[in-house]
């Protein structure tokens, strides 16, 4: 048996460690995201049942691969989700800084991503179910690496590709995940031996209305004053949006996200008498959404209360990180690619398999 601290000591170097007992979120701070919810409470119960579900597979020649992958844009709930989830299911786990294990020198690379591995399989043998969470992992095999040769970027995508091969093979309780918001630049072949992949986005105005409101909430719970009428106009905002947006489905005579080619908020455009939140925040994460907060913390502490302007100013000043640049494209009915790309970058690479 690893003792906690034993299991601090020797993983810190690649990365941050989290006993259970260490981790704030709860899995209903992550607002949205139901469908990965959904997903992970599965792969979780998976996990604690390992030992079952291994047999299982074994009897139908599939070899267990405890994989997930989560991509999508920075802020969106990738790291913080997974850590919920092991908190509530009681599983430690590692994020691992990819880039840490990247060497010029390819020898460096290939041991230190054999070493951290083995290291956690080796704690989820002796310890139990045991969750190492490769943080950035395009940077393993991608042109953004300090590895420039091609040859060597493959060897060290292989060699990560046999030492997860090896821990699954021998049914060890490690689960290996994955995060990227860099899908394009990552090497197919470690998408593909992802088992599980989950896709993450900027929120809607559906999902931002509710997450700015979690966050006012808390600021409420720390009986912080909040003016009342930052509710009322947001749910004011968010009525006439959805109108629009009702009307629009019925003439196209089908659904739409918000955020395809424009369609939405050109036709708010339009109207002119849609101003706040929901319109300020387009193609903000919900990180950005809890900056903006935190910022407005800084301005209510003189004040006394959260007001209207201050919680706006606030928003606006963090700025959203799908750039400013870009929304201003939308607004003005730009025709421009390059702000729709941003907002649609979150497919998987072509070589991958669908999303599932
Ligand atoms: N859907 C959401 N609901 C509420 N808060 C969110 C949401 N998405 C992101 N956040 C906030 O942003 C923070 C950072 O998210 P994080 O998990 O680090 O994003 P990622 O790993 O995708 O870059 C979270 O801890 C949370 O406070
Ligand atoms: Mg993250």
């Amino acid at each position: 048996m690893y003792t906690d601290e034993e299991i601090r000591e020797r993983l810190s170097k690649y990365g941050a460690v989290y006993l259970p007992e260490d981790i704030k979120e709860d899995i209903d701070d992550i607002k949205g995201n139901e469908d990965k919810k959904d997903r992970l409470d599965d792969f979780f119960k998976g996990l604690k049942k390992y030992e079952d579900i291994s047999e299982q597979l074994k009897k139908t020649k599939l070899s267990p691969s405890l994989t997930l992958l989560l991509f999508g844009p920075p802020g969106t709930g990738k790291t913080s989700l997974t850590r919920a989830y092991a908190k509530q299911y009681e599983i430690a786990m590692c994020v691992v800084e990819s880039d840490r294990l990247v060497s010029p020198l390819l020898g460096d690379t290939i041991k230190n991503i054999r070493n951290v591995v083995e290291l956690a399989a080796d704690i989820a043998k002796e310890n139990g179910a045991f969750l190492l969470f490769f943080d950035e992992i395009d940077a393993i095999g991608s042109e953004r690496s300090n590895i420039h040769e091609v040859g060597e970027i493959k060897r060290a995508v292989i060699s990560f590709l046999q030492v997860i091969d090896k821990v699954n093979y021998e049914g060890t309780p490690l689960a290996i995940f994955g995060a990227t918001n860099h899908q394009h630049q990552l090497d197919s072949a470690i998408w593909r031996r992802f088992t599980f992949h989950l896709k993450f986005d900027f929120p809607n105005y559906e999902l931002r209305k509710e997450i700015i409101e979690s966050y006012l909430d808390k600021i409420k719970n720390a009986n912080i004053g909040v003016d009342d009428t930052i509710y009322k106009r947001l749910d004011q905002e968010y009525v006439k949006i959805r109108e629009i947006h009702t009307n629009l489905e019925g003439k196209l005579g089908r659904e739409i996200s918000e955020f395809e080619d424009n369609l939405l908020w050109n036709e708010i455009e339009k109207k002119k008498d849609v101003q706040g939140f929901l319109k300020l925040t387009i193609g903000y994460s919900g990180s950005d959404i809890e900056r903006g907060t935190r910022v407005a913390l800084f301005k209510v502490i003189q004040t006394g209360v959260l007001t209207y302007d201050i919680f706006y100013d606030s928003l606006k000043l963090v700025g959203g990180t799908a750039v400013h640049v870009e929304r201003q494209d939308i607004l003005s009915h730009s025709k421009q690619r390059k702000g729709k790309e941003k907002y649609t970058s979150s497919r998987p690479p072509t070589s991958g398999p669908p999303e599932i």
